[in-house]
């Protein structure tokens, strides 16, 4: 197959399951699709300035990054459909809900550091996308929080992929200014 059939397997499949819970891009009417084609953006622009980088598995994991974690599809489903490395790297980056939320990010990054460098990229990808302007209501304290986030998750993943590492540091130094 090629990348771009395997772009609208993967686009289409996770577009309609986040669409049947009519999820979308928050306080908007935006299909929640768009997130994954930002992400899945982000990681077609990295791959052409990475060496030894498996853009065909790192599209998928982009497109299917959040399937697990705000659908009904099980690991078994994904991995039947994308194959099992697909599914275990997209289980890798589902937060996960029985812990404390204190914890649920450090889990998340350290069973990311056991997958492949294309898998980093995604979280790192992921949080590229989402350091958009914050949403008018998010007070302060919020804001903060997320910044401190994205710093952690920078910092974890060091070496992950100089030039996404180098875009999220970017976004940070930006996103600063909405802390006023
Ligand atoms: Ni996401």
């Amino acid at each position: 197959m090629s990348i771009q059939d395997i772009y609208q397997k993967a686009i289409r499949y996770a577009a309609e399951k986040h669409a049947e819970l009519q999820q979308t891009l928050p306080g908007s009417i935006i299909p929640y699709a768009v997130h994954l084609s930002n992400v899945a953006m982000e990681i077609l622009v990295a791959a052409s300035h990475t060496e030894e980088f498996d853009t065909e598995f790192a599209i998928q994991v982009a497109l299917l990054h959040d399937i697990l974690e705000d659908t009904h599809i099980t690991v078994e489903e994904l991995a039947n459909e994308f194959g099992n490395e697909v599914a275990t790297s997209v289980l890798a980056l589902t937060k996960r809900d029985v812990l404390p939320k204190e914890d649920q990010m450090s889990d998340c990054i350290s069973r990311i550091k056991q997958c492949g460098k294309e898998v980093w990229a995604v979280k790192l990808a992921d949080r590229i996308t989402n350091l958009q302007p914050p949403p008018s209501h998010w007070n302060k304290l919020r804001k903060a929080s997320y910044l401190l986030e994205a710093n952690y998750i920078l910092k974890e993943l060091h070496g992950a992929n100089e030039y996404l590492e180098n875009r999220l540091a970017g976004k940070i130094v930006e996103y600063q200014d909405y802390i006023i």
